[in-house]
């Protein structure tokens, strides 16, 4: 038996990084999931796999900005496994910028996906958790949702506004047997990273040198693993966190403890 043997999950953002990893622990545990992101390839890449695997897994292409994309995603879980009790929030766009240099778009953008998204997902599961008479919901914060940093304005407003979506709900629901907390990475090397053009080239071992240096600030000396942090994601989604609601649960090499 799995930890969350014949549960349906719903992970956002799973064509890469945390969300991916998440989505392949999830099924290895014995979930049904639910995945989603706009690039169909990696999307349907996963869903392939996770099928090959032996679990049940539905990609669907979806922009969380776009409010009918996100019923669309509910719709399809239901028409597909009838229940959803995992509901994991964690697409999310990193943007730069001080209060000064952000652009209203970029303001919007960054609102969209990382904030109302939360929300509407939220909104839309939370009826169905409610006559299931059971639920969990985990938000996807980040380090920056309980301290600052420089020139990240948009994206620490959305990460801080997370934790107290995550609180604000976890109250709201608590009596209803809905559990909602957020998992809070530090830092966590996904290839987005490499395509970003964070490194001055793809090559391992540079990544790997680059990683060590730039790790360095973190007291455990090293970036995180989007593997790590599905660990944590998971106890947040089992019943091993039963007695746990309104939690920010921060995975951040000791980070934030400075
Ligand atoms: N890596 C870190 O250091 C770190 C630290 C703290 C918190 N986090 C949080 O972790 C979450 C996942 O990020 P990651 O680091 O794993 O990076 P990532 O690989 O870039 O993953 C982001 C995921 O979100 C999806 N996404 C973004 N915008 C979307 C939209 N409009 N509609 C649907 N899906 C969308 C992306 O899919 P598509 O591009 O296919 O749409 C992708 O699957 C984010 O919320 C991020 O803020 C990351």
């Amino acid at each position: 038996m799995g930890k969350l043997t014949g549960n349906v999950a719903i992970i956002t953002g799973a064509t890469s990084g945390i969300g991916k990893a998440t989505a392949l622990l999830f099924a290895e545990e014995g979930a049904h999931v639910v995945i989603t992101g706009r690039r169909a390839e990696l999307g349907q890449r996963l869903e392939n796999e996770i099928r090959a695997s032996g679990a049940r897994c539905v990609f669907v292409e979806a922009d969380h900005a776009q409010a009918g994309d996100c019923a669309r995603v509910v719709e399809r879980t239901l028409a597909e496994f009838g229940r959803v009790d995992i509901l994991f929030n964690n697409a999310g766009i990193v943007t730069s910028g001080t209060a000064e240099t952000t652009s209203e778009e970029i303001w919007n953008e960054t609102l969209a996906i990382n904030v109302t998204a939360v929300w509407r997902m939220s909104k839309l599961v939370l009826p169905h958790m409610r006559n299931q008479g059971k639920g969990v919901i985990v938000n996807n914060g980040s380090d920056w949702s309980v301290v600052a940093g420089r020139d990240a304005f948009p994206y620490i407003m959305s990460k801080g506004a997370v934790a107290m979506m995550t609180k604000s709900m976890a109250l709201d629901f608590a009596r209803e047997n809905i559990r909602v907390n957020a998992v809070c990475p530090g830092d966590t090397f996904v290839d987005r990273w490499i395509e970003k053009g964070y490194f001055e080239d793809s090559d391992p071992v540079t990544i790997e040198r680059a990683m060590k240096e730039s790790g360095e600030y973190i007291p455990m000396g090293r970036f995180g693993r989007p593997e790590e942090i599905a660990q944590a994601v998971l106890f947040l989604a089992s019943d091993d966190s039963s007695f746990v609601t309104g939690h920010l649960l921060l995975v951040d090499g000791g980070n934030t403890a400075q």
